[in-house]
């Protein structure tokens, strides 16, 4: 069963740049990389598959659903780590997560508290004072707390 279909989605910004024609598929208990020199489409491609942008044309799809007509039953089902963390003003690390957690469904336990924990990690700072690592950690955090069944890493090391 394929999780994740992308079938020719391009998006063109002008002068050779975005994306053309990507296809490929992800099936159920599949890790896939995906690989390719800097300025070559993959975090474009993931936003695509996140419904945060519209394709000039192709589709996306998770689960049978089209990822930007269905954009939030997509952010509320699928974890994303995206590859720039910018997170909004005046919140602390701890308001971020559960203003993370509202737009989610939690599908298996809460892993907040653990994942807090392994990463050793004080949510109770303001997030603009986190450093760039901090800010990482809460990322990652924000991705696999709700223990999602997908999960879409951008730049995850
Ligand atoms: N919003 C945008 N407007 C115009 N051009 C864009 C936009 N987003 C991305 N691009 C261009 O599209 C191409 C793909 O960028 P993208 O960020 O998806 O690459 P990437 O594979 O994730 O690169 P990296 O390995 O550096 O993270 C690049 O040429 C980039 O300059
Ligand atoms: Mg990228």
């Amino acid at each position: 069963m394929n999780v994740i279909e992308v079938n020719k989605l391009t998006k063109d910004y002008g002068h050779g740049r975005g994306i053309f024609d990507v296809t490929f598929e992800v099936h159920k208990g599949e890790t896939l990389g995906f690989l390719g020199p800097n300025g070559a489409g993959k975090s474009t491609t993931m936003r695509h598959l996140m419904g945060f942008s519209k394709p000039l044309s192709g589709t996306a799809n998770i689960g049978g659903l089209d990822c930007t007509a269905k954009h939030h039953e997509i952010l509320r089902n699928v974890g994303y780590l995206p590859g720039e963390v910018a997170l909004p003003d005046g919140l602390t690390g701890r308001e971020f997560i559960s203003m993370m957690k509202n737009m989610r469904s939690t599908k298996g336990d809460d892993r907040t508290d653990e994942l807090l924990k392994l990463f050793e990690l004080d949510p109770d700072g303001d997030v603009k004072r986190m450093s760039i690592g901090e800010k990482r950690k809460l990322a990652v955090v924000t991705a696999f707390m709700s223990d999602p069944d997908i999960l879409l890493l951008d730049e995850p090391s």
